[in-house]
């Protein structure tokens, strides 16, 4: 049996109606928060920033797994340690020196994680895997939800777990974008531990039970 964890993406939520769909994810069987902050420069879209992520730690009772969407993600490190983010994703392809951004994210007492886009290979990590908790693999080009899965990713999940046994690591590896129930069995065969879900959750007509549904597939 695993544990795959699954992390819904407020991206797709109702922001009308955000403590509602936050009180949803609170209740239901999801394990994290997903949010996506986007600049519009390093993905051509811009969603939310610091006051809504404040909003919702007020009321999520669950971890939240930020992910940085942004250039020189280094100038905001500590914004996202004050809000309460527990897990900092910083884009590989933002970063001009990741090892130094890893240990800032890890001093400000957050797990550090890493996405990388589509297009990056997973070696590139390997020089510092054991520095990193977290490795969110894109399974689409990062900026927008709803989009479609990219099949290649299976093998980069399956690439990855090596270079993490390899060399000892705990890394764990998230999957983000186009997860739904046809590609979730798959990605945790080839070692997927967390995945992200976007509009396959809010576009449900009943989230709750489509959280449960997935997470039963990831058992
Ligand atoms: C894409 C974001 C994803 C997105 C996932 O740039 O990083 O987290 O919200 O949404 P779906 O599941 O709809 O692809
Ligand atoms: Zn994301």
């Amino acid at each position: 049996m695993s544990h795959t964890l699954l992390a819904p993406s407020v991206l797709a939520a109702d922001f009308a109606n955000l403590q509602r769909d936050i009180e949803m994810i609170n209740n239901s069987d999801a394990d994290w928060f997903h949010l996506d902050v986007m600049d519009g420069l390093f993905v051509p879209n811009i969603s939310y920033g610091m006051p809504v992520i404040k909003s919702i730690a007020k009321h999520a009772k669950k971890p939240l797994d930020v992910h940085l969407m942004i250039v020189d993600p280094d100038r905001y490190i500590k914004d996202f340690a004050d809000l309460g983010a527990n897990i900092l994703s910083v884009h590989y392809e933002a970063c001009n020196h990741l090892h130094r951004t890893l240990q800032a994210i890890k001093n400000e007492g957050m797990q550090a994680g890493v996405a990388i886009n589509p297009h990056t290979n997973v070696i590139l990590l390997e020089d510092v895997i054991n520095d990193i908790d977290l490795v969110c693999l894109m399974s689409v080009n990062p900026g927008f939800g709803g989009q479609s899965f990219i099949e290649h990713t299976y093998k980069k999940v399956e690439q990855l777990k090596k270079i993490i046994k390899a060399n000892g690591a705990q890394t764990k590896i998230e999957v983000d974008g186009g997860v739904t129930d046809k590609n979730a069995r798959q990605l945790v065969d080839a070692g997927a531990d967390v995945l992200v879900a976007g509009s396959y959750v809010f576009g449900a007509s009943n989230p709750p039970k489509i959280i449960t549904d997935l997470k039963n597939i990831l058992k």
